[in-house]
């Protein structure tokens, strides 16, 4: 027997006998054959656990929540037993040690057990939130925030950075990316806000189209987009994070759904579910929403996946479930096709399996969303490539001179009163001795923002690879010009040092920070900036402040002691260099604000409402140059969605005009198309303007 089991096993293994791919296993055949064969091979426990997503730490010893290696108890447990069908890395969590090469490692090494230990060896979903390049990756280049994004007036160059970000995040083996974020930017006080690209839902929708196909500029080497969080977020009116918010449906027809609209027309792969309440439902159990809204009446075809651990909150913070298996029927049929839960992925799946066996959930049910999660699967390639190249993973994270472009593109200089007769920017040897004030000069965290490292922001004890304003200033001073520093923590030697100064530049920045942690009620800048600006002001001398911030901060004290105001945003790795060359003047200022600058926080702009325009401090779209642009004979063709303009530069200098053509006058007037040029000097052009959203 013995000899005969030999014989077969080595002629088969001689022979090698190569089994005809199934047709699941065959690239060549059409996406839906793929879907019905795999899905026609699974068991119910399988089909399960594509519904299900854990985070990257459940697979690490411990609570769920510390990073380390992985283990195999927690694997075999998680993907071999209950055959969760995808892994995420919420904010900051990172393998261990948080380099490109260990995150390569680990997507790999996950893929690999999924593979080997599930019979019919389907590979993971991996997500993450690149939302300003791979910023959970140490050494990752960080563009700027959305909202300093929105600023370049930039449709292509928001693409690009997307295409940039989407290769980053391929490279270390993550190819689910969760963004663009598609959320109006409408309330200040809101902790995302800086993840918004503004106000303007016709300005937001062009740029969430456009990191849509950024990211998915390719299915091998770019990532699934998800567009977020639909619907109706950050809408709270006291504008709290996760707050339950009531909008009327005109407003939400007219102004909330259009970007999301526009991310489905760009093909985005998936949509992620609004954490809150809106009109009195939680939208994670709102089949109005998830189902007639947006498959519906929107014609959405993609994944629909949950946000961190929602589902459960169904039942502990809405309290529209009354256990969590109620929760779990209610989300899925609502029509949530992957549930993000951190920790206890395995139970949700067994839960999914007992309440189809129980009849609750119907299999047709289950089936739809298993099948979406398949083909997604099968459009990124994944059967065929599940690993990456952790050679690769260093060099693909990293994209400076895109983040530096990105970066400067959105300086939007909002005040530059005249000192001894001119402009006090840009500096020059005019006033050859500058104080630089402030310790978000020299820190870091304060222009890369949240979602940098760890979704709170870089950790205080974590150095990362960044150009800070204090070095981009050092790095570029003119010639006859000299710098010296303060971080302003000794008023003596503040005092001493701005005696010996001629201008002060004044580096104001926000605390890092995301969601609620980061909602400012009062917009107020710190106690301690405000003291400054006082002090500042009793010695004498300009002052330039810089702001680096992510939203329209309470300006009542800063603006009237500051001869000019340059809003950085939150600038990224690069930012330093960027405000550099607005300073020296190397770069002419030509951002513009995506959102209206309200005079004090009590006066907002309530855009869901019907209630009267109220005043801004600054419109949207402001923006000053160093030169002078007249803007004449626009013509705007709505019916043949063209527009073109002609702009000359009446100015001295060089430099980059944002042209912002709107349909209209008065506060309903409608941004309906943008464009760019660069004059020199008495230079003019007729051109034409790029049409949003066509
Ligand atoms: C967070 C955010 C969401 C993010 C998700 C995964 O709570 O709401 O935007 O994509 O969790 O990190």
């Amino acid at each position: 027997m013995k000899l005969l089991t030999c014989v077969l096993y080595c002629s088969t293994s001689l022979a090698t006998v190569t089994a005809a791919p199934l047709p699941y296993q065959n690239p060549t055949f059409p996406l839906t054959t793929r879907v019905q064969d795999l899905l026609s091979r699974m068991s119910l426990e399988e089909k399960a656990g594509q519904l299900v997503q854990t985070n990257l730490t459940r697979l690490m010893p411990g609570n769920g929540y510390t990073r380390g290696p992985l283990d195999p108890v927690q694997l075999n447990a998680v993907l071999g037993q209950a055959h969760v069908g995808s892994v995420l890395s919420g904010g900051g969590f990172a393998p261990v040690p948080n380099t490109p090469a260990a995150w390569a490692e680990m997507t790999n090494a996950l893929q690999r057990y999924a593979l080997d230990s599930t019979p019919l060896r389907i590979p993971l979903l991996y997500g993450a939130d690149g939302v300003h390049g791979h910023n959970n990756v140490l050494g990752a280049t960080l563009f700027p925030h959305n909202i300093g994004l929105a600023a370049s007036f930039d449709p292509a160059l928001a693409q690009q950075v997307a295409t940039s970000t989407g290769k980053a995040l391929r490279a270390t083996g993550v190819n689910w990316n969760f963004a663009p974020d598609a959320d109006l930017g409408l309330d200040p006080r809101w902790g995302r806000f800086y993840e918004t690209f503004g106000e303007d839902p016709q300005w937001v929708s062009a740029l969430v189209a456009a990191q849509v196909r950024g990211f998915q500029a390719s299915p091998l080497t770019g990532v699934a987009a998800t567009v977020k969080h639909f619907i109706g977020y950050g809408q709270a009116a006291d504008g709290r994070d996760r707050a339950p918010a009531t909008v009327a449906e005109s407003a939400l027809n007219s102004l909330l759904v259009p970007p999301f609209r526009a991310a489905f027309q760009a093909g985005v792969a998936s949509v992620m579910v609004n954490s809150g309440a809106l009109n009195g439902q939680a939208v994670h159990a709102s089949g109005d929403l998830l189902i007639g809204l947006l498959r519906r009446d929107l014609g959405f075809d993609g994944v629909t996946i949950s946000d961190w651990d929602d589902v459960a909150r169904l039942q502990t913070v809405h309290k529209a479930a009354a256990s969590e298996e109620d929760a779990v029927r209610q989300a899925v049929m609502a029509g949530i096709d992957v549930m993000m839960v951190p920790t206890e992925a395995a139970a949700y799946s067994a839960t999914v399996t007992q309440l189809v066996r129980s009849g609750k959930l119907p299999m047709a049910r289950l089936d739809e969303a298993a099948s979406r999660v398949l083909a997604l699967k099968f459009r990124l390639g994944l059967f065929e490539h599940p690993f990456v190249d952790p050679a690769q993973a260093a060099a693909k994270v990293v994209d400076r001179e895109l983040a530096y472009q990105a970066a400067g593109a959105s300086m939007t200089l909002l005040k530059n009163a005249a000192v001894g007769g001119l402009p006090l920017l840009p500096l020059t040897v005019r006033t050859p001795r500058v104080l630089i004030v402030g310790p978000a000069a020299s820190d870091p965290r304060a222009q890369l923002g949240g979602w940098s490292v760890d979704w709170q922001g870089v950790p205080p004890d974590t150095q990362v690879q960044a150009v800070t304003v204090l070095a981009g200033l050092k790095a570029q001073v003119p010639p006859g010009v000299t710098l010296t520093y303060q971080d302003g923590s000794s008023p003596a030697d503040l005092q001493q040092a701005a005696r010996g100064a001629d201008v002060i530049v004044w580096v104001l920045g926000e605390k890092p920070g995301a969601e609620g942690q980061a909602d400012a009620p009062t917009l107020a800048l710190t106690d301690q900036e405000l003291v400054r600006v006082q002090d500042l002001r009793r010695f004498g001398k300009p002052i330039l402040t810089v702001l680096l911030a992510g939203r329209p901060l309470d300006l009542r004290t800063v603006l009237p002691a500051s001869d000019a105001l340059l809003m950085a945003y939150l600038p990224g790795s690069e930012g330093g260099r960027a405000v550099a060359d607005a300073v020296w003047g190397n770069r002419n200022p030509s951002g513009r604000l995506p959102f209206r600058w309200p005079t004090r926080p009590g006066a907002l702009p309530a855009v869901l409402t019907a209630a009267p325009d109220l005043p801004a401090l600054f419109p949207f779209g402001a923006g000053l140059s160093y030169t002078q642009f007249a803007e004449q004979d626009l013509h705007i063709n709505a019916a043949a969605h063209t527009a073109r303009i002609t702009i000359r530069n009446t100015g001295s200098s060089a430099g980059q005009h944002r042209v912002l053509a709107y349909d209209g006058s008065g506060p309903n007037r409608q941004l309906v198309a943008v464009g760019r040029v660069r004059l020199a000097a008495g230079e003019s052009q007729t051109i034409s303007l790029t049409w949003l959203n066509r």
